[in-house]
């Protein structure tokens, strides 16, 4: 279940939580993010490579470069036998933001993405189907888990792909992380 939590972004403990689809997509339209459901039914290979992935969304992608000029793609891949899921999941968990306007589709697994705008902090559990942007210089961290299994597409409006400036900031050690979050909910 997709769901979103909204918290002052000194006060972890505060969160206000809504599971409605629409809700939470008026949340975050709200901060010029977009959240949308997409058909995500391919079943892939547990060791599926990112050309098969990229293949088997193509119709999804090509809608999506044609919406919204994108230049690059690529796949994040993580399950929870990949010994350097522990360095991939840090990488991730420093704030940071991107100077272009980016896509995630999760067409398999869940992540927590946490997006810092204003005084607030929007994390946002995204499954399989889900459809995030994470707008031009959003201060944003992730959170695939202890045990990561999902597989993301991620499209680009540059043609370098991931390239992310990090704040430096320590904030996102406190706010409950993607497993603290699913068991709560
Ligand atoms: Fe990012």
């Amino acid at each position: 279940m997709s769901a979103l939590t909204i918290y002052p972004d000194n006060q972890p403990e505060y969160g206000e939580q809504y599971t409605d689809f629409t809700a939470i997509q008026q949340q975050l339209k709200n901060i010029g993010v977009q959240f949308e459901r997409w058909e995500a039914t391919f079943t892939l290979a547990t060791d599926a490579d990112q050309a098969s992935v990229l293949d088997a969304y193509a119709s999804s992608i090509d809608k999506l470069r044609h919406q919204c000029n994108f230049q690059s793609v690529d796949v994040m891949k993580l399950t929870s036998d990949n010994p350097e899921k522990a360095a991939f999941r840090q990488k991730f968990l420093a704030e940071h933001i991107h100077d272009d306007f980016e896509v995630r589709f999760f067409v398999e697994g869940r992540g927590l993405f946490y997006l810092h705008v204003a005084d607030k902090v929007y994390a946002v559990l995204c499954e399989q189907g889900d459809l995030i942007s994470v707008p031009a210089n959003t201060t944003h961290w992730f959170d695939m888990g202890e045990n990561p299994e999902f597989t993301c597409i991620r499209l680009f409006t540059t043609p370098d792909g991931w390239v992310a400036n990090f704040t430096g900031s320590e904030i996102a050690k406190a706010f409950p992380t993607l497993d603290q979050y699913v068991a709560e909910l």
